[in-house]
């Protein structure tokens, strides 16, 4: 069990980071907050909500592919023992299904959830212990690119890595490549690593995913701000800003905003710094990249991968690509 002392060396250390990523991002120009903060309490629930919406196509697109694709995984995976090692797991929805089928074939596997939010682990991990008592779970908190780290100490057996929800597309190209061949470095010939893209499609489809007209994607950005608010003693006035969301077809960029509506000067205590806003001055909080076959490929090549194969959903959105080590 953990010590009280190492579980507040973790708190100081998320805090110390956040704030010292908020300095860092707002201080610049164009600002920026990176969106792993989004994922406080309030934002997990919204997240939930999200997932829930008509318009997120995401998470039926990418149950769909699960559901109907989990044999072939099974198959791909093989028949041995295995590490299930998911990289910013959440409420880990989608990944049940594997999970459940994997148990009813008997397969003989270990679950470990990554997640930056120590509340969306503490509800998985209860949520899993209910459902599946038998259920060998060991959830890491903590930042996925740090938990990598953990992940080299266990060579000797099977790896297979999820990283769903297309929260690859969170990550510029060339930081997709990075970190995948980061990944690469902690596999073996043998692991496989299966990831989620959102494929390019109409623009409209895109853009009503991430401007829903409830409003809850505008309250899952705004969140960042309540929550810098409340954790560094911000002043913040949050009905000062406003979501906007764009899409590039060419690229594939879907980026989201949060953008100050007036001139306005924000006072951060934690941090001891005023920062000033012009009218319209926008903070750049999320990308999500869109993919297409070929950009997946070529990525897959240049992080050192190899594509086993393409599972695709009905309509064309998703795609969950199973890669190996070349
Ligand atoms: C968009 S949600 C997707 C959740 C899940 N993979 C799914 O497909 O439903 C992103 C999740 O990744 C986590 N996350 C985001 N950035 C992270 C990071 N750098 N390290 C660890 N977890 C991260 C968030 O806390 C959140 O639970």
């Amino acid at each position: 069990m953990e010590s009280i002392v190492s579980v507040n060396i973790e708190i100081e250390k998320d805090f110390c980071n956040f704030a010292k990523d908020v300095l860092t991002g707002l201080s610049q120009s164009p600002k920026v907050l990176p969106s792993k903060y989004f994922y406080d309490a309030k934002g997990d629930k919204l997240f939930q909500q999200i997932m829930d919406m008509p318009e997120y196509y995401l998470t039926n697109s990418e149950f769909e592919v699960l559901e109907t694709q989990k044999s072939r995984i099974l198959d791909l995976i093989g028949s041995e023992s295995f590490d299930l090692i998911e990289l910013g797991a959440g409420d880990g929805t989608k990944t049940k299904i594997l999970i459940d089928y994997f148990l009813h074939q008997k397969t003989n596997f270990c679950y470990a959830p990554i997640d930056i939010s120590g509340n969306v682990l503490d509800q998985l991990k209860q949520d899993l212990h209910q459902r599946w008592p038998q259920l060998c779970c060991e959830p890491v908190q903590g930042d996925y690119f740090d938990a990598l780290e953990n992940l080299s100490q266990s060579t000797d057996i099977k790896k297979v890595i999820l990283f769903l929800g297309a929260n690859i597309g969170n990550l510029q190209l060339e930081e997709a490549e990075d970190f995948l061949s980061h990944v690469g470095e902690y596999m073996q010939k043998e692991d496989i690593i299966l990831i989620g893209f959102d494929l390019k499609k109409d623009p409209k489809v895109i853009l009503d995913a991430y401007n829903d007209p409830k409003g809850i994607t505008a309250a899952f950005n705004l969140n960042l701000l309540h929550r810098i608010n409340r954790e560094l003693q911000a002043d913040f006035k949050v009905n000062q800003f406003k979501h906007w969301e764009t899409y590039n077809p060419v690229t594939g960029a879907t980026r989201s905003f949060i953008v100050s509506t007036c001139e306005q000067t924000v006072h951060i205590e934690a941090l001891d710094t005023y920062f000033h806003f012009n009218a319209w001055e926008a903070i750049d909080v999320e990308l999500s990249q869109k993919y297409d076959t070929t950009m997946i490929e070529n990525l897959a090549k240049k992080s050192g991968f190899e594509v086993v194969e393409h599972l695709f959903d009905r309509k064309g959105y998703f795609v969950d690509s199973v890669w190996r080590k070349k």
